[in-house]
């Protein structure tokens, strides 16, 4: 199979927050950011794999500061690592002030993707071609997570077969 530059798949995708996006105090609904969060990782991870891929994980998501409705949320995502049949993506928030051009850093977050075959079943993806000294790092970072994670789902594992 051939590699995939990190570049083919990044993906910025731009939302401008309307009242519907509110929660009771009249801010944005961290719940409606966690869900465009969820996409734009979707769409890198399905641009790798060019066909099904579903959320396994999402092991990270930090809100830094609120985003105000008339905001323009802006998601940028990006593949950190792959492994034979599952994709790390980094996503990084950010709210722009229209009226002003303020930016914020508002939230990051880092999730897991699993490709599937027509069957439902894990299928592989193509490697990944890491080009810059910054894609080399969040790779070697994402593949600390990615140990981290497995060790965890192990535990969690043999936690339930003794219980
Ligand atoms: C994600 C899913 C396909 C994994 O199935 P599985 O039978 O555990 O798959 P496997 O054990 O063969 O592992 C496949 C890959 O997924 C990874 N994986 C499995 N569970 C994971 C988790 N919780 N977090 C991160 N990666 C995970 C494995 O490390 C493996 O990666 P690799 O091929 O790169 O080494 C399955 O749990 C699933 O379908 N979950 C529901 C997904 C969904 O519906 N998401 C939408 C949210 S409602």
């Amino acid at each position: 199979m051939d590699g995939k530059k990190v570049s083919e798949t990044s993906s910025t995708i731009v939302y401008q927050m309307l009242p519907e996006d509110a929660n009771p105090a009249g801010n944005v609904h961290g719940g409606v950011i966690m869900k465009h969060v969820d996409t734009a990782a979707g769409v890198v991870a399905i641009r790798h794999a060019r066909g099904n891929a579903v959320t396994a994980s999402i092991d990270r998501l930090d809100f830094h500061s609120p985003v105000f409705i008339g905001d323009l949320l802006v998601v940028k995502a990006s593949l950190n690592m792959v492994g034979r049949t599952s994709m790390e993506v980094g996503v990084r928030v950010e709210a722009e002030n229209l009226f002003t051009g303020e930016v914020r850093h508002t939230a990051s977050a880092y999730l897991t993707f699993v490709a599937l075959d027509k069957n439902g079943v894990p299928a592989a993806v193509s490697p990944l071609i890491l080009e810059s000294e910054e894609e080399v790092r969040r790779n070697n970072e994402a593949k600390k997570r990615r140990e981290v994670r497995l060790a965890e789902k192990v535990r969690e594992l043999a936690s339930k077969d003794r219980a």
